[in-house]
């Protein structure tokens, strides 16, 4: 029977592979298509994932598939592989390289086991539940920034942003005026990696799909960081708010939602 040493090794080797991949072709002639208005995906996104979902099959065949341009409905399994090939397609599709790999796996409805490879800079976020979070096989750990005034931060938009009212642009622009800098780079699971490494001392975000956020959640809670939704309660992969933090700056955080809300109701 295989466990999570042999787990980690094929995932890690997938990451690393699709993230070759990934570099082969930034800035060729690749084709695009719109899955809305702003929401883009690219031939080397379904290649990528494509290489990843076939080399974790070929070792695990009876193991569930949760793919972001294949199989993003599937049921969740006993263990499941939760896969985005291309976090940052925006960004790869302009050659601005800020982008990655990310894959999760559930074992019985826990986060167990993670990574997330930036092949621009040869970085290896990688977490097992229990064990911390490293970086490059290094313990990382997040920053020690203990008020929102002095913090960097980070988020991301929804790609409903156009039509939707919930689309942050509300909470951006009050986080933007209370802490030092917002930063929107363009990659929730790289940002939450920055997190985990305490080079962002907060994150926030909502309508990110699990894909998005399986291996970046368990980073900053293994890196001994807080992800929560907006009202505090403990965050989830399948949950449509983020805030995730070096904890110390988390109330804080959770303060700016709690008075938003009090304004709008
Ligand atoms: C997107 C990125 C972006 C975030 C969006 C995500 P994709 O993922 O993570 O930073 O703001 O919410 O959907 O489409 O590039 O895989
Ligand atoms: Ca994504
Ligand atoms: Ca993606």
């Amino acid at each position: 029977m295989s466990g999570i040493g042999e787990f980690a090794r094929v995932g890690t080797k997938a990451a690393l592979e699709a993230g070759r991949l990934l570099m082969k072709h930034v800035r060729t002639d690749f084709a695009v298509a719109h899955k809305g208005d702003v929401n883009l995906v690219t031939e080397i996104d379904i290649a990528a994932e494509e290489l990843i979902v076939g080399r974790i099959l070929e070792a695990f065949p009876s193991h569930t598939i949760l793919a972001e341009e294949s199989s993003p409905e599937a049921r969740r399994g006993s263990h499941t592989w939760i896969i985005d090939p291309l976090d940052g397609t925006t960004n790869y599709a302009h050659g601005f390289p800020f982008f990655c790999v990310s894959i999760g796996l559930e074992i019985e409805g826990e986060l167990e086991w993670g990574v997330v490879y930036n092949p621009n800079l040869d970085e290896l976020f990688a977490a097992h539940r229990g064990h911390g979070a490293l970086l490059n096989d290094e313990p990382i750990r997040v920053s020690k920034v203990s008020s929102l005034n002095s913090s960097l931060l980070a988020t991301g938009f929804p790609y409903d942003i156009r039509t939707s009212e919930q689309n942050n642009l509300d909470y951006f622009r009050e986080f933007a005026l209370r802490a030092q800098a917002v930063r929107r780079a363009g990659s929730a699971a790289l940002d939450l990696c920055y997190v985990s490494s305490g080079r962002f001392d907060g994150f926030w975000e909502l309508k990110l799909s699990p894909w998005d956020c399986a291996a970046g959640y368990l980073m900053v809670r293994e890196a001994a960081g807080r992800v929560t939704d907006f009202k505090g309660e403990p965050g989830t992969i399948y949950g449509k708010e983020c805030i995730a933090s070096n904890g110390l700056i988390h109330h804080e955080m959770l303060d700016v939602f709690r008075e938003m809300a009090s304004v709008t109701t």
